[in-house]
C-alpha cells in the first residue's frame, strides 16, 4: 500500500504507571517485544514503510530504540516540547504534501484489515474514515453513531455509558485526507476528538466509519495490558514480531524475559517479568507486572501488582495489590 503513516505517541500514559514511568507505553515489552514492534511490523505486512512517529513523552529512548533496528522501514519522528494534542500532533507531523495519510493512536493492537479500511475511504471519498469496533461498555472511548452507508452521524468523546449513542467506537486508525488538517493551528494544542471532529461533523464534512469484527485492543489500563500479552500467549490474536528469547509458559501464564534470573524454587504465576528481573528463592509472584532491574528478594509474595522499574522488595515481605513506583525499597 502506497500510503504514509503517522503515529502518535506522545501521551503521557498515566493510566498505565509504574509501568510507563521510565518506558514510553509504545516501549513496554509484549511477549517480550517492544509494544510498537508489533504494529510497525503489522504496517509493513500492507507494504508500508514510511513512518513518522509523532512522539513527546521519553522520546529520546524511542529514537534510541529505532536507530538500533529500524525493522527495515523509513522511521523518521517528530518531537513536541509540550504536547500539541492528538490534532496538533499531526499537523507537526505531517510533512505538508500527502493529500492521504494513515493515523494510528500508538497504543493500539489490532488485526483490523488496512487494506480494506483505505479502499473503502476511496469509494465513499470520505475526509476521515474511522475503523470502528463494537465494545459492550464504549464509555472509555470515542462513540460514533453511522448510518446504513457507514456515513458518521455523531462523535463523541468518552460518554457517560447512559448517554453513549451506540457501542460502535473510534479504535483509533483512520484514514484521513490532509485538507482537514487545515483546520488545526500549528504549534498549538488540538484535539481531534474535543476540537476537531464534532465541528466537521457540524459543517456536513464528509465522513465515514468502517465496522470491523476484527481483534482490537488498547494497552493504556494496566488490565488490557496484560490482557493483550495473555491473549498473544494464548494464540487468541497473532502478531508479525518474531519471539525474541524467553519463557512462554501457557499453562502457568507467564511472560518472562530472558535475561530475568528466577531462582528455582520461586513460583511464578500469570505475570509478566520485564529485562533484568531478579526473583529470589521460594519467592512467589501472582497476577503482577515487575518492570526492569526489579529484585525480588526470598521469600517474598507479590500478589496483583504492578512494581516499577528497580523496585527492591527486602526478603520475606508481601506486596499486595500496590503500585509501586521505580526505585522504591520495599521493606
Ligand atoms: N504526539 C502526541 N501528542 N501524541 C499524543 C498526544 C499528544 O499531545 N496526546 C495523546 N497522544 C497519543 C497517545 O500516546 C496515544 O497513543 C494516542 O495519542 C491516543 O491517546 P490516549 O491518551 O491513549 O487516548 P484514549 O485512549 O483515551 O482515547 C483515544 O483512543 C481511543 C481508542 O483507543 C481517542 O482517540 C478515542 O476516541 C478512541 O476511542
Ligand atoms: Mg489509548
Amino acid at each position: 500500500m502506497n500510503i504514509k503513516a503517522i503515529i502518535l505517541a506522545g501521551g503521557k500514559a498515566t493510566r498505565l504507571l509504574p509501568l510507563t514511568e521510565k518506558t514510553p507505553k509504545s516501549l513496554v515489552p509484549v511477549l517480550n517485544t517492544p509494544f510498537l514492534d508489533h504494529v510497525l511490523l503489522a504496517l509493513k505486512s500492507y507494504g508500508i514503510e514510511d513512518v513518522t512517529i509523532a512522539c513527546g513523552h521519553l522520546s529520546t529512548s524511542l529514537q534510541e530504540h529505532y536507530a538500533e533496528n529500524n525493522l527495515d522501514l523509513n522511521i523518521s519522528f517528530t518531537y513536541e516540547e509540550s504536547p500539541l494534542g492528538t490534532g496538533g500532533a499531526v499537523v507537526n507531523a505531517w510533512d505538508k504534501q500527502t493529500q492521504t495519510i494513515l493515523v494510528l493512536n500508538g497504543d493500539i493492537f489490532s488485526d483490523i484489515n488496512i487494506a480494506d479500511l483505505l479502499a473503502f475511504h476511496q469509494k465513499s471519498q470520505s475526509q476521515i474514515t474511522f475503523s470502528l469496533v463494537t465494545l459492550e461498555d464504549p464509555s472509555h472511548y470515542g462513540v460514533l453513531e453511522i448510518d446504513i452507508n457507514g456515513r458518521v452521524l455523531s462523535f463523541t468523546e468518552k460518554p457517560k455509558l447512559e448517554e453513549a449513542k451506540s457501542n460502535l467506537i473510534n479504535a483509533g486508525i483512520y484514514i484521513m485526507e490532509t485538507s482537514v488538517l487545515q483546520m488545526v493551528t500549528a504549534d498549538k494544542f488540538t484535539s481531534f476528538e474535543q476540537d476537531i471532529f464534532p465541528i466537521l461533523l457540524a459543517n456536513g464534512a464528509p465522513i465515514f466509519g468502517f465496522k470491523s469484527n476484527a481483534y482490537w485492543i488498547d494497552i493504556g489500563k494496566p488490565q488490557d495490558y496484560k490482557q493483550l500479552n495473555f491473549d498473544l500467549l494464548n494464540g487468541k490474536v497473532c502478531t508479525f514480531a518474531p519471539r525474541p528469547r524467553g519463557i512462554y509458559n501457557t499453562e502457568k501464564q507467564n511472560i518472562i524475559s530472558d535475561t530475568a534470573i528466577i531462582a528455582s524454587t520461586s513460583q511464578i504465576k500469570n505475570s509478566i517479568i520485564w529485562k533484568d528481573v531478579k526473583v529470589g528463592n521460594r519467592a512467589i509472584v501472582d497476577d503482577s507486572v515487575l518492570c526492569k532491574h526489579v529484585q525480588i528478594s526470598a521469600d517474598c509474595y507479590i500478589k496483583s501488582s504492578l512494581l516499577g522499574q528497580e523496585v527492591y522488595v527486602k526478603e520475606g515481605h508481601q506486596v499486595i495489590e500496590e503500585k509501586i513506583d521505580a526505585g522504591n525499597v520495599f521493606s
